[in-house]
């Protein structure tokens, strides 16, 4: 079914122009960026106390980017055809002053600005961050239920307060906000129900993604992925629903509209049906390492060059050559057995 405000946009005249493509013909279209590796969950299945502990060795100022350096980086990945940053972490509401960072990306051409975040500053931080020229957030949710929503984030946060951030952010003009919540059969797949019937009829779009073996310390098994088929048949059965058309090619996730009207929902599938082979996103670690997937076991470091006073043609080959060398497509070759078989880096370094 075809619907005209939602087909794929033709991409700007200047990606193609570019033709900086990867080892497997795909364009780079997404930069996500990690402002910091702190967070103030402990999300069992990203930063599980046992390893993120009151010991354990965050990084320390010096050696996470500044914001000029940042900025610089993201400059040039306009230039090279990226069209959308994605701030990410860990939590990146705990970075300082974050405001003042999105005023700087707001002066890079033609880039759209978003944020994903567990929503808990949003109250103090959605007002400022719109004003900075922020375009849209989106919040992880994982479930309405408190004593469930508590165990999970592990540091017995309330949802109440997840919701006043969702609440702000529409107020700041940040809306529609897109709500994750991460599925992990017998810990919140009985509450997706009520998750999906709680922001019907809001303009805001709940997705549900199936639980990835992300990093080496999540105790991930394939037998806690929930399949996304199984929450679609689940929530059509309750309330109708029909598929729409992605809003981009590469679109992580697929989208489905209830057909009474109710607005949308959507489904990120990356363990049961992979999207690698319309990938385009790069990521920016804290520390100002470069990678080409979110699995990835090394990152190309660019904090180095920057200090040592490289200059953008410079930093510009590194970052063209990587990405014309990159051949990762992880999801693709994912079996239940590859998570203990590879160095990968953590979810919470490299923010999703
Ligand atoms: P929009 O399409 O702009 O809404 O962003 P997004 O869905 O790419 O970003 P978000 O940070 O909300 O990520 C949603 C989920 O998709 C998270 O669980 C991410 O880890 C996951 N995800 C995002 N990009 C990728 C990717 O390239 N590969 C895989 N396997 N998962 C991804
Ligand atoms: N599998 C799937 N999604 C995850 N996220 C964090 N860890 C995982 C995982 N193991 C989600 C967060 C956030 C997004 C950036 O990634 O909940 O919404
Ligand atoms: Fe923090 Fe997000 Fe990881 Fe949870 S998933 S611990 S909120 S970075
Ligand atoms: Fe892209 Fe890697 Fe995710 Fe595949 S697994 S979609 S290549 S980030």
């Amino acid at each position: 079914m075809t619907h005209p405000e939602f087909d794929a946009p033709e991409p700007p005249a200047e990606v193609s122009a570019s033709s900086l493509l990867d080892a497997l013909g795909r364009p780079l279209h997404d930069l996500r960026i990690s402002v910091t590796d702190r967070c103030n969950f402990r999300c069992r299945y990203c930063m599980p106390k046992e390893v993120f502990g009151p010991d354990f060795a965050f990084l320390p100022r010096s050696e996470v980017l500044a914001f000029e350096e940042i900025t610089r980086v993201a400059r040039l990945f306009a230039e090279r055809g990226v069209r959308k940053l994605r701030l990410t972490g860990g939590e990146p509401t705990l970075r300082a002053q974050l405001p003042s960072l999105v005023a700087m990306l707001r002066e890079v051409p033609d880039v759209d600005i978003a944020m994903t975040t567990n929503g808990t500053m949003l109250r103090a931080l959605a007002q400022p961050l719109a004003d900075a020229g922020l375009d849209r957030v989106t919040v992880s949710l994982d479930s309405l239920d408190d004593p469930t929503f508590r165990a999970m984030n592990d540091m017995d946060f309330p949802v109440a307060l997840v919701l006043e951030g969702i609440a702000a952010a529409e107020r700041a003009g940040l809306a529609p906000v897109k709500v994750n919540a991460v599925v992990r059969r017998g810990v919140n797949d009985h509450t997706v129900l009520a998750l999906a019937e709680h922001f019907r009829g809001t303009p805001h779009i709940v997705r549900f993604i199936e639980f990835m073996d992300v990093g080496t310390t999540n105790g991930w098994q394939m037998d806690e992925v929930v399949p996304a088929s199984a929450l679609v048949a689940a929530i059509d059965a309750r309330f109708p629903l029909e598929p729409v058309e992605a809003n981009y090619t590469g679109e992580v996730a697929q989208r489905y509209r209830y057909r009474d009207g109710a607005g949308e929902v959507g489904f990120i599938t990356s363990v049961t049906q992979p999207f690698c082979s319309t990938c385009t996103r790069a990521r920016l670690s804290a520390e100002g390492g470069l990678y080409t997937c979110l699995f990835a076991g090394e990152g190309t470091d660019l904090r180095g060059p920057l200090r040592a006073g490289a200059t953008d043609a410079d930093l510009g080959a590194i970052i063209d050559g990587t990405w014309r060398a990159r051949t990762d497509r992880y999801s693709e070759l994912r079996t239940a057995q590859t998570p203990g078989s590879r160095k990968r880096v953590e979810m919470s370094y490299i923010g999703g």
